[in-house]
């Protein structure tokens, strides 16, 4: 960045920020703490007060995660964080809702998602499974896109009356792109129109070849409404999983992707973050996208307030200064200054490049006026 905040400036050379508006009034610059100054001024200032100076690349600046690798022998299983996708009305909230003995789907404006619910279901084996349910609708695909990045598993929900639909084929597509095993649901099952075969079939279209026809994917045919097939599905995200051997370091700052976010009326910014690695504790500093915070409360799927969410769960963050864009990442940082650093620089980059493009789209109107 070219310019900093005197209190920034402050901060990284561990001077008081009084201290430093004093030598900048001195200079003939009256500026208060929280005005910027230019990077000239700011080393200036730094060799006034006998620091040495330190350009850091922008790369330093950021987090890099690429370079933060954990030790194979700090992993610990974790469960696995399962998707599910399907068409719209293919029934994939009731089969949730079946899964996990509650009832969104009745509650839904129209019956039709519009979100990405995350919730943790315990089976009956006593072993946790995360699932995220995602929008069929067409006009859901980033949506949909991003259920399928942060996820380990898919599952495939298809109607047996109905068959393979466009957004079957693009959720197959979604998990293919992400490098996604798939697990077929064909629901519906219980009606009189059902025809599972068929859509075994159809799935050879998009090379998906089910374990009856010679292939590896497993299928569970399935009824969300009549609550038959659950353990066997189940059984089929325990064997997957079970392949998979998911792991992660509990016993780290933690990391995770924002599932959903927005702006309550009464809590401020919320975030729905699934922890990827590390403990996501009450009273952790992170950046989160282009925001800083401070961990206010976790509250869980049941709505209750948790101290802490290991890897794989998902929970709601409270604490946070603005709301960050789904997809982005969170991570814990040692104090508040890396944080409101990092956040400061994401701010000045994502700027920058909207004042780039702004001219650009400008160009491209007055063309389309001409
Ligand atoms: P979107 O999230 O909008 O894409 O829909 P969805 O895939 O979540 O479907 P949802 O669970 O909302 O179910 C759609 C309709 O299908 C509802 O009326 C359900 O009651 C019905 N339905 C779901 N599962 C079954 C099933 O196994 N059998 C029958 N007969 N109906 C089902
Ligand atoms: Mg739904």
């Amino acid at each position: 960045p070219d310019s900093i905040t005197v209190q920034e400036l402050a901060n990284r050379m561990a001077e008081k920020g009084a201290d430093l508006v004093k030598a900048l009034f001195k200079m003939g610059m009256p500026v208060t703490v929280n005005q910027t100054i230019d990077q000239d001024t700011a080393e200036l200032l730094v060799t006034e007060f006998g620091h040495e100076i330190k350009r850091v690349s922008e790369a330093d600046v950021d987090i890099r995660h690429d370079e933060d690798v954990d030790d194979a022998a700090h992993l610990k299983p974790r469960a696995p964080v399962v998707t599910i996708m399907g068409h719209v009305d293919h029934g994939k909230t009731s089969l949730l809702d079946a899964l996990r003995g509650a009832n969104v789907q009745a509650g839904e404006a129209g019956g039709i998602t519009q979100h990405i619910g995350a919730y943790q279901v315990t089976t009956p084996d006593g072993s946790l499974v995360t699932f995220l349910d995602t929008p069929g609708h067409e006009a859901f695909t980033e949506m949909r896109q991003r259920g399928a990045n942060v996820t380990d598993i898919v599952i495939l929900v298809v109607a047996a009356d109905d068959g393979l639909k466009p957004q079957s084929i693009e959720a197959i597509n979604h998990a293919k792109a992400a490098g996604v095993p798939i697990i077929v649901a064909i629901n519906k099952v219980d009606k009189e129109s059902a025809n599972p075969q068929r859509v075994r079939e159809r799935l050879l279209e998009h090379e998906l070849v089910v374990e009856e026809m010679g292939g590896d994917v497993q299928n569970v045919e399935v009824s969300a409404l009549k609550k038959t097939g659950l353990d066997k599905l189940l059984d089929a995200i325990a064997l997957q999983a079970e392949i998979m051997e998911l792991k992660a370091n509990p016993d780290r700052a933690a990391e995770g992707t924002v599932v959903e976010a927005k702006l309550d009326k009464g809590r401020g910014p919320v975030a729905t973050i699934l922890v990827r690695r590390g403990t996501l504790k009450v009273g952790d500093i992170f950046v989160c996208g282009a925001e800083s915070g401070r961990v206010r409360a976790l509250i869980d799927d049941q709505g209750k307030q948790v101290k802490e969410a290991g890897p794989s769960m998902p929970v709601e963050v409270l604490g946070l200064g603005g709301v960050p864009m789904a997809g982005d990442t969170l991570t814990v940082v040692e104090n508040e200054a890396r944080a409101r650093e990092v956040a400061a620089y994401r701010q000045s980059e994502a700027l920058k490049k909207r004042t780039v493009q702004a001219p650009v789209s400008l160009e491209g109107m007055f063309e389309a006026l001409a």
